[in-house]
């Protein structure tokens, strides 16, 4: 394995070669003496004359490096080819410029598009900034690396995964578990700050819930789950008959509700690929057992059956909302899960071991499910009046009205929500069943697969601005807007006392989805956005205790039953930063398009020209 520990910005990938589908963003620091607006000058005109139409990662981003001005050269990659992410560079490459800002001394420049969030200038994003984060951001990184490191857990003296929570004041009931869901943060802050111990932890994670799906009994009551179902969580607990400790998963036969945690499976091949990138040690995602266990994985969604939809027919809960929420059918985290999850396979399987026609599957499905999502979950200001004028009871190919939705099923909130500028993927979409919500880790997601078409990834995050206060609020982020209340709370959630509305998964706020909205900013070139974030989580998250979420319209108040020192509010914070301070980190979590893929034609609404 080879890996650094150096904090620098040169590239961890050593022998990556075969990735096709990532921007290496490589660094080299020039340490330039140059006023900001010129940099940023550069950075615009290196970026609009890159010389083909890859999407831009990372195009400009402000970072706050107390009384230091620095400017670096990124070289992207780009072109039709695979990139070759070691080598010097090909014709195809281009250099675009990131720059990082002198905290108080920074100009912005009119070729920054205005944020409503931000204000029209970045000139007070980066004095408060000065003012009250260049103190308080490094304490808080502190402390929450010390935090993060305490919820370590250990099996046979090899670290193994974190602790949900280490909350001495709560009931622990599950949160002394291990949950692979709430695992991704933490592998990822292990390898965008990589060590030898946080490197060892990610891979025994991935070795040991894989042994967990293949060689344990999964069964609740008298039925026996499916051969590829990967465990919600796991827990190290002392045998006294055996004299030892033994792992113990939970395929959801003893979660509340008895969820099924549909997207362990796929977070788990996602980090696998992470995992490889990070380190260039192939052999871990090559050896028959990964490959075994993506195989049982991917077997469980490509079987044949009466599906009328490429997406992924689920129960309530199956997700992070593990909840009864309305979620059933087709809900969007779990649709974006899938996808990003059958790009990763794709790259990581080897088509010589029997695997050409699970492949040929997997394309398959990833063209279908694309077109299906950007064509049908799509929804901004155009597309929503089409909704409202849609005829029903259609017949035939000819359709326009596919699903057969009835225009008065369109909750009011929706006409006042939905801005000029901006748009999203709906929650979820079955016949004569739109879920209107908005669903921020399906969103974040789309855009990190590149299931988002890159104007879709452009549109949401315009989304995301225009509609700052719902959204961000005090805290960010709203897992889901707006929240169910009254009679529709009632029948949705079976009066569910902890999913009260603007509270836990209906429409609470959870820091976690911090790292998600960073790496989408970065990818989409909006880093500002994330930073305005990060800077409102910074001022009160390690005062609060790393609560696990937060209540209230804006996500004033801590949550009605939070956990405190929550591990993933820890490392979804660690994570975010890690990012934003250098964002070639995004590599290790980012698909960028695969041009292969058809894209559905859409009518263009406002949103999209920009
Ligand atoms: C809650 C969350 C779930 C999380 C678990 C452990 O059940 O809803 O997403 O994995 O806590 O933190």
């Amino acid at each position: 394995m080879r890996y650094s520990t150096s904090t620098t910005s040169t590239p961890l990938l050593s022998d990556d070669v075969t990735q096709p589908d990532i921007k290496q963003l490589n660094f080299t620091q020039t340490n330039a003496a140059m006023s900001f607006e010129d940099a940023v000058t550069d950075a615009i005109d290196d970026v609009t004359s890159a010389p083909d139409e890859q999407p831009l990662s990372a195009a400009v981003v402000f970072g706050c490096q107390a009384e230091e001005k620095v400017k670096k050269k990124v070289k992207m990659q780009g072109g039709n080819s695979p990139e070759n992410v070691t080598a010097g560079g090909d014709a195809n490459q281009f250099t675009s410029t990131v720059v990082m800002m002198s905290a108080g001394n920074g100009r912005p420049t009119s070729g920054l598009k205005p944020s409503p969030s931000v204000g029209t200038s970045l000139e007070s994003l980066a004095k408060s900034e000065a003012d009250q984060n260049d103190n308080v951001s490094p304490w808080i990184m502190g402390e929450a690396w010390e935090r993060f490191y305490k919820s370590f857990v250990y099996y046979k003296d090899k670290p193994v995964g974190t602790l949900a929570a280490l909350d001495p004041s709560a009931d622990a009931l599950n949160y002394n578990q291990v949950f692979v869901r709430d695992f991704i943060p933490s592998g990822l802050a292990c390898l965008m700050k990589p060590s030898k111990e946080g490197l060892d932890m990610v891979k025994n994670f991935l070795l040991k819930t894989l042994h967990l799906q293949g060689n344990w009994e999964k069964m609740i009551d008298n039925f026996t789950l499916g051969e590829g179902v990967m465990p919600a969580s796991f827990k190290v607990q002392y045998k006294p008959g055996l004299q030892k400790d033994v792992l113990e998963p939970d395929f959801g036969g003893t979660a509340i509700g008895r969820v099924a945690p549909v997207d362990s499976g796929f977070w788990w091949i996602i980090l696998l690929k992470s995992y490889t990138k990070c380190t260039g040690n192939h052999s871990l995602a090559e050896s028959p057992a990964a490959q075994r266990g993506m195989k049982l994985i991917l077997n469980l969604c490509l079987a044949d059956g009466f599906d009328t939809f490429p997406t992924l027919l689920c129960a309530d809960g199956c997700c992070m909302i593990d909840r009864r929420m309305g979620m059933y059918g087709y809900p969007i985290e779990i649709q974006a899960l899938f996808f990003f999850a059958l790009r990763c396979a794709r790259q990581l399987l080897i088509p010589e071991h029997g695997n050409k026609e699970l492949i040929e599957r997997i394309d398959k499905r990833i063209t279908a499910l694309s077109y299906h999502i950007q064509k049908y979950y799509w929804l901004d200001f155009i597309q929503l009046n089409n909704i409202y004028r849609y005829k029903t009871e259609e017949y035939s190919h000819t359709a326009v009205n596919k699903f057969n939705v009835i225009p008065e099923s369109i909750p009011d909130w929706v006409f006042d929500f939905m801005p000029l500028r901006g748009g999203y993927f709906i929650g979820n979409l079955s016949p004569s069943r739109m879920d209107f919500r908005w669903f921020l880790v399906g969103n974040c997601i789309a855009i990190l697969s590149s299931l988002a078409t890159p104007a879709q990834a452009t549109a949401i995050m315009d989304l995301i601005e225009e509609r700052w206060s719902e959204l961000i609020g005090d805290m960010p982020l709203k897992i889901s807007y707006p929240a169910l209340e009254g009679h529709q709370w009632k029948i949705v959630t079976g009066c569910d006392p902890k999913n009260t509305r603007w509270s836990y998964h209906n429409g609470g706020s959870w820091p976690v989805l911090l790292w998600l909205l960073t790496a989408a900013c970065i990818k989409t070139g909006r880093p500002q956005i994330a930073k305005k974030a990060i800077e409102l989580a910074e001022q009160r998250l390690a005062r609060d205790g790393w609560p696990e979420y937060y209540d209230g319209k804006t996500g004033h108040f801590v949550g009605k039953q939070a956990r405190k020192y929550q591990t993933w509010s820890i490392s979804g914070y660690l994570v975010a930063k890690l990012m934003i301070e250098n964002p070639s980190n995004l590599r290790f979590i980012s698909l960028e398009e695969d041009k292969k893929i058809a894209q559905p034609r859409l009518n263009r609404s406002a949103s999209w020209s920009s």
